[in-house]
């Protein structure tokens, strides 16, 4: 159900209304212009992670003011298959890399895992530079340790739909992000 009030039901549950449109537009024309002062007259590519940044990833390329490329990869990763960590590309990039800066761009950062594994995936392939950028950042859920250069939001432990993020399917036309409300 697309609701214009604070509180909407997908499925079974209810969430509230945590960023409306306004403060995420504030916010990543902030993120946009600080990565477009560090990168200056460089070209990076913007390489989004779907599904969930599908929205962030376009509004942020929107707001950068500067030549850059963009693309898309579709990761699933895997936990303990062995030590250096796997992901599993179900859509893969085609670019080369090589000497290229990279603008990794994510919807959320929970367990840091889909992250980890592809940081690893991306600096195999000798990019002049990685960086790091997510609409939101769960401090508490974190598990790994890796710098995130570019934080929407810093949120608490709870799940999240909306701008992009589902629950089960439903919920990422929603131009907020609204929170699991505790039952
Ligand atoms: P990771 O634990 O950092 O690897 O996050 C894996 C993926 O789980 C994220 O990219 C999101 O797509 C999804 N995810 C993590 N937390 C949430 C949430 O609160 N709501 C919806 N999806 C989430
Ligand atoms: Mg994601």
């Amino acid at each position: 159900m697309i609701s214009k009030t604070d509180s909407i039901e997908l499925h079974d549950r209810k969430f509230q209304l945590l960023f409306d449109k306004s403060q995420i537009d504030k916010r990543v024309q902030e993120l946009a212009e600080s990565i477009k002062i560090k990168f200056k007259d460089q070209r990076p590519l913007f390489i989004g992670v779907l599904n969930g940044s599908f929205i962030f990833t376009s509004d942020l390329v929107r707001a950068y003011h500067g030549e850059c490329e963009v693309t898309f990869v579709k990761l699933n990763s895997y936990e303990g298959m062995d030590s250096t960590g796997r992901i599993e590309e179900q859509l893969s990039l085609k670019e080369n890399i090589k000497g290229r800066p990279i603008i990794i761009v994510e919807d959320i950062i929970d367990s840091g895992r889909t992250v980890h594994h592809f940081l690893k995936s991306i600096q195999s392939k000798n990019p002049s530079s990685v960086s790091v950028a997510t609409l939101l950042y769960k401090p508490k859920a974190m598990q790994f340790d890796y710098n995130i250069d570019y934080i929407g939001f810093e949120i608490p432990n709870q799940f999240v739909v909306g701008y992009g993020l589902d629950y089960d399917g439903l919920g990422r036309q929603l131009d907020g992000v609204y929170v699991l409300e505790e039952s």
